[in-house]
């Protein structure tokens, strides 16, 4: 028997309650989100051939006449390199892009072509561009006269005649000469929203579904660098998309068992890209900015406190960015993007996942500087990377006395963690800051395991700790999965929440429990229990309960970890029940049961009951965890 008690708790669940955590981690923009095709397109990489391959020129074929291409450099620029391409035969000459991992296309689709190209000297006319597949066979390909003087746009639409998921781009010239070439670019025109040059429609739409409560960007690590220079900066990721001076990306190598030596940032997907997705799936923005410390399992580099100054600037900045009206410096650039209207922004982050004295010093900086500009946004403090151990207490211990509002904890653990930290903030001070259960996932093997999984156990521990979260809601107002995304060949870090190739994406078991959380929030937090004890583990079950005011509902959300079937009586008490019962399932026969390309086995199944008044019988399976929703 569980009792629910319709008597008030007076406990508000916050709509930022569930939320996304995104992170440029295992390709998750370039390559992934953002729908860019083409790897490197201006030439700005290290090693500035990166993803171009000159199948015919002289050093790999010595005897043929062909061409060559040179890069040239102007340091005064953002976007330093482009290619000067000199075609000395055009039967032979041939420039190639391998895409990311390959080019996903889709038959008869749409796909925009664009460059920038000067003709330099010589006579050549044309550049023909194709399109092949794994065999070499042409898929789609276009014809451009070339016309004028200096640099120019040119612009062709492909139409693939077959699908392909690992498609390269070839180039062609018709004449002999020198031609200069830079963002080679291929986009799909089918794209979230149909922006050109926007984001990849299948996983936006993954994200648009989980309903988030909060866009929390751009990590992550990523946020702090390796170093300070490699820091991420958001003014170089804003204006024209040519102008955004790419970055070796913070993961590039991230770690010896995967090694991506190929992982760059375009900011093609940067900060106004990052506020409009954040506006498009109706969840608050939330960026997390670089403290002036980077990354403590890297270089550890700080900025000495004499030179903060500008790391709160861009802070103040960032706040006019997205708030300031089109008077302002910063409102203006944002108005002049394409948003005259203000993000209305309510949060911001101060450093990512730092610890210790160092952080403690900077952020009492910037929390100064923020509120006395702007009191009303709400400041994200970090409590660094483990929720045990000293940094930990420390952190905590400062943050509380500097009436910190909202403290970040990160916790990758494994499921057995998970199933006993259901309880992990029932103890928690009420006076004290709010917490952002900001990174958590469970790892099947251990803590950045190449081996770990997205299976069934996984999950059902997930669900289980988020009773525990839900139950706290006063305490814990805004939660995330993490990481979000990850390509199949190009990935990092495991386990992440949705997976994907270059045409297709898959949710993990994961991604449904954070679905059917954040889909079934409610507004109220109600009091569900046992012989008045709230439900923790105790005989494997885990609960918490919510009201919608605005669907008139009652949610229960029962975790039931045991191999065997249960059933379970709710006696409703102060509070009345309609008859309308909706049950939602999600569970899978093997706790190793995973998600895949070909198939999500587990999945959400609901039916419909009608219900006798006041009386709620319901099964609940083994390890499943199952949504009651009465009307
Ligand atoms: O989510 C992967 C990484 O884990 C994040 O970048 C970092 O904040 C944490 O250590």
């Amino acid at each position: 028997f569980l009792d629910l008690d319709g008597t008030s708790t007076n406990i508000k669940i916050q709509p930022t309650m569930y939320g996304i955590f995104f992170e440029d981690i295992n390709f998750a923009a370039d390559g992934g989100l953002y729908a860019e095709l083409i790897k490197n397109r201006s030439f700005e990489f290290d090693e500035p051939l990166t993803g171009w391959k000159q199948p015919n020129t002289k050093t790999l074929s010595p005897n043929l006449d062909s061409g060559f291409l040179t890069i040239i450099t102007d340091k005064s620029k953002t976007n330093k390199n482009y290619a000067r391409i000199t075609v000395e035969n055009d039967k032979n000459y041939l420039l190639e892009n391998e895409g990311f991992r390959g080019i996903g296309l889709h038959q008869d689709e749409n796909y925009d072509f664009t460059f920038n190209l000067e003709n330099a000297s010589g006579n050549i006319s044309a550049v023909n561009a194709s399109l092949i597949d794994e065999k070499g066979s042409v898929i789609s390909s276009v014809s451009l006269m070339i016309k004028g003087q200096g640099w120019q746009k040119y612009n062709m639409v492909f139409r693939p005649s077959k699908t392909i998921e690992k498609a390269k781009l070839q180039i062609r010239f018709t004449g002999k000469g020198v031609v200069n070439m830079d963002m080679i670019s291929l986009f799909p025109q089918d794209t979230w929203k149909g922006r050109k040059g926007g984001l990849r429609k299948d996983l936006v739409e993954k994200l648009y579904d989980l309903q988030p409560g909060f866009l929390r960007f751009p990590g992550g690590c990523i946020v702090e660098g390796r170093t300070l220079a490699e820091r991420y900066q958001w003014k170089k990721t804003i204006g024209k998309v040519e102008d955004r001076e790419n970055l070796i990306n913070k993961w590039n190598n991230g770690f010896a068992h995967r090694l991506t030596p190929d992982y760059w940032q375009s900011f093609g997907f940067g900060f106004f890209e990052y506020f409009q997705l954040a506006e498009d799936l109706g969840a608050e923005p939330l960026p997390i900015l670089s403290c002036g410390m980077a990354c403590q399992f890297n270089t550890a580099e700080l900025v000495k406190m004499e030179d903060l100054d500008p790391y709160v600037q861009d802070a103040l900045d960032l706040i006019e960015f997205a708030n300031g009206n089109s008077n302002t410096k910063w409102g203006k650039i944002r108005s002049e993007m394409g948003h005259p209207k203000p993000f209305n922004m309510k949060f911001i982050g101060v450093g990512n996942e730092q610890w210790g004295e160092d952080y403690i010093e900077r952020y009492k900086v910037f929390e100064k500087a923020i509120h006395a500009k702007y009191p009303d946004i709400k400041i994200i403090s970090g409590s660094g990377p483990s929720p045990d151990g000293e940094f930990f207490d420390y952190g905590w211990k400062e943050l509380k006395k500097l009436n910190a509002q909202i403290v970040d904890e990160h916790y990758y653990n494994s499921p057995e963690w998970f199933f006993k930290n259901a309880g992990r903030y029932d103890d928690y001070d009420r006076s004290g800051p709010k917490v952002f259960a900001g990174e958590y996932a469970a790892q099947s093997v251990g803590v950045v395991k190449p081996d770990n999984k997205n299976n069934w156990l996984t999950a059902l521990s997930e669900a289980a700790f988020m009773t525990g979260l839900e139950r706290n809601a006063d305490v814990v107002t805004m939660t995330s999965y993490a990481p979000l995304f990850a390509h199949a060949e190009g990935w990092q870090w495991t386990p992440d929440l949705i997976w994907f190739n270059n045409l297709k994406s898959y949710a993990t078991p994961n991604y449904y429990v954070q679905q059917l959380f954040s889909n079934n929030k409610g507004t109220d937090l109600l009091t569900i229990s046992k012989n008045g004890k709230p439900l923790k583990g105790e005989n494997n079950l885990f609960a918490s309960a919510v009201l919608d005011l605005k669907k008139g509902e009652i949610i229960i959300k029962i975790v039931n970890s045991d191999p065997k079937e249960t059933s379970v009586e709710i006696n409703p008490k102060n509070i009345k029940i309609g008859s309308q019962l909706t049950k939602i399932v999600l569970t899978s026969s093997e706790l190793t049961d995973e998600n895949n390309f070909q198939s999500e086995t587990i999945k959400p199944k609901e039916e419909i009951q009608t219900i006798k008044i006041g009386k709620i019988l319901v099964d609940i399976p083994a390890n499943s965890l199952v949504i009651l929703k009465i009307k």
